[in-house]
């Protein structure tokens, strides 16, 4: 079973994806699985990693171009897996083939060199045996990726993509929305429930819409921050009690987040947050809540973990205490009564199923254990998967493993794709409807 790795990524959550998938990674080859990663750059670029492991041992924190050839996934389910792109493909393992590394390695190029010129000789299932991709002859790895001719380029088939991406670009429905077209299996929620859940503002319509209750807000359009600003002023002055803490409605990370403690900080805030989105939220602060988090696994039966509690270093839970400041602390399970746990799980499942998650998302909440009171905040459907994040530590203190969790995941992935209904049906011209 081959897996592939998409991380880094456009996002301000670059670096944290990387650290994600350093772990994904390692657990991945730790349970027999092959793997191949795919970087993107903070610019979009798609570069086939040769070298995973230096990569991760290195500390590299970032994707760049100069770790491996560009490569591609295409939006044809009839050419799925990674295209490695150019002339880098090297000696043959697969001795049944009957040819020799070499006689592979100039075959190989020599028919891609061919494809570039005559692109319509292209033929797509002609294999040419299991070989290795590579920059440079001398490294050989991964082992046995097979090769297909099709235009200039190499194929790596892949059984399942695992997209260990944070933020826009990566969790939002666009990267799902190509690997949907091109039939790859892939982990996590589809594009639908990944765009709802990225934008706080759509979130909160649907999951009121099913009863769950949400942190209130009031939302301001970029257009009309521009062209209205003080009449909103107004506005939100009269409806809101401050503390409240101003966001944009789709970014992550604490990204474009601030607490504002009164009128006077409420303009720098929201022109802050509108450097993330076009989309502004505006909430009463949640003071004397618990931050809770509760992790959810699975396609049409989810499970929930047992709640954990975030208790940031800092005022609240911002881009510092969350990456940068240790003294953060997470307590799991969460100081909650066993009636309050239970009922926390039980709308992270509801909420899970409102939007229509797959795989995995970690609900979180702000939580009045006197009063028993709870609002979800947000949902991650790629939440932070260090190690040390909360969403597999959530797991392992309910007996999930770090290990078993993501190969779970992998068997959820290959399950949704089984038990998919969007089948395309074709109409019969000449029939009646
Ligand atoms: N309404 C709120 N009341 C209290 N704290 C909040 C509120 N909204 C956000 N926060 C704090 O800011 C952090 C980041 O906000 P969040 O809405 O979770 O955005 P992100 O998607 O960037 O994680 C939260 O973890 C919490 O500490
Ligand atoms: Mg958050």
């Amino acid at each position: 079973m081959r897996v592939a790795l998409l991380l880094g990524g456009r996002s301000g959550e670059h670096e944290v994806s990387v650290m994600s998938a350093r772990s994904v990674f390692g657990a991945l080859l730790e349970g027999g699985f092959d793997v191949v990663c795919v970087g993107i750059t903070r610019e979009g670029h798609w570069v086939f990693i040769e070298e995973p492991e230096s990569f991760f041992e290195n500390g590299y924190g970032e994707v760049t171009v100069d770790l491996g050839p560009s490569c591609y996934i295409l939006p044809d389910p009839l050419r799925p897996g990674i295209w490695v792109n150019g002339f880098n493909v090297y000696e043959a393992s697969d001795e049944s083939v009957g040819v020799s590394a070499e006689s592979v390695h100039d075959d190989v190029n020599a028919k891609v060199h061919e494809l570039v010129h005559e692109p319509v000789q292209e033929s797509m299932d002609e294999s040419v045996g299991r070989v290795h991709v590579s920059m440079d002859g001398s490294r050989v790895r991964p082992e046995g990726i097979r090769i297909s001719q099709a235009g200039a380029g190499a194929r790596v088939d892949v059984d399942v993509v695992f997209p260990v991406l944070h933020g826009t670009f990566g969790e939002d429905g666009t990267v799902q929305g190509l690997l949907e077209l091109s039939g790859i299996p892939f982990v996590g929620s589809g594009t639908l429930a990944s765009a709802i859940c990225m934008d706080k503002d759509t979130t909160k319509m649907v999951l009121s819409r099913h009863g769950i209750p949400c942190v209130p807000a009031i939302t301001v359009e970029r257009w009309r921050w521009q062209t209205q600003r003080d009449a909103l002023l107004e506005e939100i002055c009269d409806q809101a009690d401050f503390p409240v803490f101003v966001k944009p409605s789709a970014s992550g990370s604490s990204l474009g987040v601030s607490k504002v403690k009164d009128r006077s900080g409420l303009d720098s805030a929201i022109d802050n947050a509108f450097l993330y989105d076009l989309k502004a939220l505006i909430e009463p602060s949640q003071e004397g809540a618990l931050e809770i988090e509760c992790s959810v696994l699975g396609n049409e039966k989810p499970v929930a973990s047992v709640p954990g509690q975030i208790i940031p270093s800092r005022e609240f839970y911002d881009y510092e205490a969350k990456y940068l400041d240790r003294s953060t602390r997470l307590v799991i399970p969460a100081p909650l009564d066993d009636v309050l746990a239970d009922r926390v799980k039980a709308v992270a499942i509801d909420a899970f199923r409102a939007a229509g998650c797959s795989g995995l998302a970690r609900v979180d909440f702000f939580v009045y254990p006197d009063t028993g009171e709870l609002y979800v905040n947000e949902i991650n459907t790629l939440p932070g998967f260090t190690e040390v994040s909360m969403y597999p530590k959530l797991w392992e203190a309910s007996g999930l493993p770090y290990a078993q969790l993501v190969a779970r995941l992998i068997d959820l992935a290959l399950e949704r794709k089984r038990t998919s209904q969007r089948h395309v049906r074709r109409v019969d011209a000449g029939g009646s409807v």
